[in-house]
């Protein structure tokens, strides 16, 4: 067996580059078979390193020609190691021309120049420039571009690059051509072009400063009836950052492209943003809220990186957080800004904690931990992660918690005002926000050095003679690989008191009352004592308002206590978390029950606590929903000491059907009640009453009642959100109809490939598929392993979505995710090693499915030929 990682790179070894590039000049002759391309860049040597050689950067690659200052080079001018090119001995000017040809249709990676359904796309974050041609493919390499695309005009009438359009025109035998340039400095891997038959939709949109801009949505023609709402997000986007950063767009032409076939959300690209269909695609009959949802969110995110990643970019791939944890956070806001009220921002805040919790959490504490500025890795791809992202966004908020907005923002600037046209670190960014706001933030690093989830237990004293409230807060967190001590944090725990009838007390501390009724305790040291005086009842202290750090709080609460906080605490966030609290003590207790083989119960005081919120109509439908649902089998299994999957999966179901029998008529009072007649809209406010409604009906079919419901609606619906709500209720309700169902919901949307994504996650993740129909339904017609959008839809909903089955105890799901990890990896290395992540958790189950899980690994890991990503993800797993 190979144990071996290959090459592992530090982040301690930076160094910078030897040669700067000032300008590239791209040529690329288009074909799928066998694509020209020529690379002219004029490049100087970089006075702030010491090396004396030229390196560039090359993968699979046909070297046709390589001339350095006009003369032609020899095998015995260069040296190649791999992927490395060292050109020694360069005179300090440089002009390099290189002369490489590919073959974009062979390109199954989607990494590079690739081209789908007859289309030529590319994807070059993070080092995917180099499969086009040899580059100093570093991010800290800032070249301005200038591109000239020649295709077949018939076949590929679109041609797209970054920047300005400068020229197009005929060329001979049938072919055209078409020039950009792009007048900002750039790092390689925001290069792209796009070479299609496509359609747009565009509009001229007039910015703050008065100056008119192009924007353009270009997606396959049977399309174009669906991009309403991605056009709305990017304007929406663009008025977003001038009125909340000052920040403007910096171009006069600003493109999204729709591509079916990628392997990640989306790319911010200078100027020509590239998305997943995923992301662009949506009217009322194909796209769920959800849907709606993610386009604005990721429209944004993408729009935002033009600022936070483009024009401030990363020195290197360990600083990958710089820009994405900050524009996560940027997006989170805008989505929060966009919906507006209070609550709707709340809801939101929710959905964030839950992804946290759902996947950063485990992955923090699983083999793959790594910092939010890792110190290591092989396969920088590897390192897109939960962490890298969400929990840098969390990283992010806490600056705004500690400094408070105003002060965050003028950090922002001042970020701006340093570093633009700069490939910087992380520590600039923090350097930024300290200077800004005159604050010491150096233990502040810690959560960009350290891994792991933090523990901060909470103790309280209350003394009804000094009518003084005492909160006592202790730190810790647990090893991770590379790091088995940590040093302590800088925690902004934010905290308010309720007092017996469920109001807001205010808050004293050494004799000074404080402005609000939350307070931010600042936990710096390991244990820390924190006084409220003047607190003249006992109160239920309401701790770690709003999420305000990315940590497990854990604190004694009684089921009382969780209730007086569920039915009355002004923070919803902590108002949802009471009930997360006690659905979760219950699902453990029943999964144990399960597991013993003892009786199921389910106590009135949670039904009634459950019914209480269904029927508050002082309550947004949003927020009755998300307090509603419960702690999903992924958490539960997180919490639990052993992990059985079946036990947990029955213990949840059990609990839901209680609460579809013991609020039936509430239930579906409800569903009644929140019904969204006429035109479909997106907004909140409607998306929150059909999730309301259609979490009633999922309580409903948990039970095994009023299937008919789900019926009518699924025949009725006039919208994607309804129709498929019903169409999972019938699935997991186990109706007699589910199959006619499924069948006309095929035949309807049979032409919607991110439809029929749909209809293979829903059928993959429910309970009563097993290996076999998995394997039954990779053998459909519509099921193509290559695109990554429908492998993800079936074979990873089913192995990280339908735990019941996939660690079913006969091994039959372990054997699968082999087969399918290994074939993937044959084709797109990077979307196998997300696959293959699905074994992370094997340590924390029982010890026979401990062996089953890890001989899988195994048999991976034997495998001769395997990418590095795969080889990265299996070697940490078994370590
Ligand atoms: N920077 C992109 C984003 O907006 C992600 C692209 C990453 N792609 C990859 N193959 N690693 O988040
Ligand atoms: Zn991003």
């Amino acid at each position: 067996m190979r144990t071996d990682i290959p090459q592992t790179i530090y982040r301690k070894d930076y160094l910078p580059p030897a040669y700067l590039v000032e300008t590239v000049e791209l040529g690329f002759d288009l074909d799928p078979a066998r694509t020209i391309v020529a690379s002219r860049l004029t490049m100087t040597r970089n006075p702030a390193s010491k090396q004396k050689h030229i390196e560039l950067y090359g993968g699979e690659l046909e070297l046709v020609a390589l001339r350095l200052n006009g003369r032609a080079l020899t095998r015995r001018d260069y040296e190649i190691n791999g992927h490395l090119m060292r050109i020694p001995n360069a005179p300090d000017e440089v002009v390099l021309e290189i002369e490489t040809i590919i073959s974009p249709e062979k390109n199954t990676t989607l990494n590079g120049l690739y081209v789908s359904n007859g289309n030529f796309f590319t994807q070059c974050e993070a080092e995917g420039f180099r499969n086009m041609t040899w580059f100093p493919d570093r991010p800290d390499v800032m070249a301005r571009y200038t591109v000239m695309l020649r295709a077949d005009k018939q076949k590929y009438p679109v041609l797209l690059s970054n920047g300005n359009l400068v020229e197009e025109g005929e060329l001979p035998d049938g072919r055209h051509y078409a020039k950009w340039e792009d007048p900002f400095k750039k790092p390689s891997y925001l290069f792209a072009l796009v070479a299609a038959r496509l359609v747009c939709q565009e509009e001229t949109f007039r910015l703050a400063d008065g100056r008119d801009v192009l924007l353009q949505v270009w997606v396959e023609e049977g399309n174009l009836d669906k991009t309403d709402y991605a056009m709305q997000s990017l304007k929406n986007s663009i008025r977003w950052d001038e009125e909340r950063w000052g920040l403007e767009l910096d171009l006069d032409r600003f493109m999204i492209v729709a591509v079916g076939d990628f392997n990640m959300g989306a790319m911010e690209n200078k100027g020509l943003n590239i998305f997943n269909t995923k992301f662009v695609l949506a009217n009322p009959r194909v796209a769920t809220d959800i849907d709606y949802a993610g386009i604005e969110a990721v429209v944004g995110h993408e729009y935002f990186h033009n600022w936070t990643g483009n024009r401030v970019t990363c020195r290197d791939w360990f600083q990958l957080s710089l820009k994405e944890g900050l524009t996560v956070f940027r997006d989170q806001e805008f989505s929060a800004d966009m919906i507006g009220t209070d609550s709707g921002r709340a809801v939101t805040r929710i959905d964030q904690v839950r992804t946290l919790r759902q996947a950063q959490f485990p992955e923090d504490a699983g083999p793959m931990s790594h910092p939010v500025r890792p110190d290591s890795f092989v396969e920088i791809n590897n390192f897109y992660t939960v962490t890298v992202y969400e929990k840098g966004a969390e990283v992010v908020r806490m600056y705004q918690t500690l400094l408070g907005r105003e002060g965050f923002r003028k950090g922002m600037d001042l970020y701006f005002q340093r570093h633009d046209e700069q490939a910087v670190t992380c520590d600039d960014f923090r350097a930024a926000m300290a200077d800004a706001n005159g604050r010491d933030l150096a233990q502040f690093e810690r959560w960009y050095s350290q891994a792991g989830t933090p523990v901060v237990k909470a103790e309280t004293r209350y003394d009804p003679v000094k009518k003084s409230f005492e909160i006592t807060l202790s730190q810790s967190c647990p090893a991770t690989p590379g790091q088995p001590k940590k040093q302590p944090f800088h925690i902004p725990v934010a905290v308010g008191l309720l007092g017996a009838k469920g109001n807001d007390l205010p808050l004293t501390v050494n004799g000074k009352t404080v402005g609000s009724t939350t307070m931010v305790l600042e936990l710096t040291k390991a244990r820390q004592t924190f006084k409220f005086d003047g607190v003249l009842e006992e109160p239920v202290p309401s701790l770690l308002r709003d999420f305000s750090a990315p940590v497990v709080l854990d604190y004694a609460y009684t089921d009382d206590q969780l209730i007086h906080l569920f039915n009355h605490d002004s923070d919803a966030v902590n108002r949802w978390e009471a009930g997360q609290r006690l659905a979760m003590s219950r699902l453990l207790r029943l999964t144990k029950a399960v597991s013993e083989g003892g009786t199921l119960v389910l106590d009135e005081t949670f039904i009634e606590a459950m019914r209480k919120v269904l029927l508050d109509e002082s309550l947004d439908a949003a927020f009755r929903e998300v307090a509603l649902l419960l702690p999903s089998e992924t958490l539960i299994a997180e919490q639990s000491e052993v992990v059985d999957p079946q036990a947990i999966h029955m213990a949840r179901q059990f609990m839901r059907s209680a609460i579809g029998r013991k609020l039936q008529k509430d239930l579906i009072a409800q569903i009644n009640a929140n019904q969204t007649p006429g035109e479909y809209s997106p907004d909140a406010i409607a998306a929150g009453k059909r999730g309301l409604k259609n979490l009633c009906l999922a309580y409903l079919a948990a039970a095994f009642l009023n299937l008919d419901l789900a019926e009518r609606q699924f025949d009725k619906a006039t919208n994607m959100t309804d129709r498929f709500s019903a169409l999972t209720s019938l699935v997991h309700g186990e109706s007699s109809e589910a199959e006619r169902a499924l069948d006309t919901f095929y035949k309807d949307f049979e032409g919607e490939a991110l439809v029929i994504d749909k209809w293979f996650a829903l059928q993959a993740s429910a309970p009563r598929t097993d290996v076999h129909k998995v394997r039954e339904l990779m053998q459909h017609k519509a099921f193509n392993i290559r695109n990554p959008n429908r492998a993800r839809s079936l074979l990873f909903s089913f192995c990280n979505g339908n735990p019941a089955q996939f660690d079913a105890p006969d091994g039959s799901g372990y054997a699968f995710w082999t087969e399918q990890v290994l074939a993937l990896d044959k084709l797109n290395p990077q979307v196998a090693a997300r696959l293959a992540r699905a074994l992370d958790r094997w340590r924390r189950y029982m010890p026979e499915q401990q062996d089953r899980m890890r001989s899988a690994l195994e048999q991976v890991s034997a495998s001769g030929k395997l990418s590095n990503d795969v080889r990265e993800v299996v070697t940490k797993a078994l370590a």
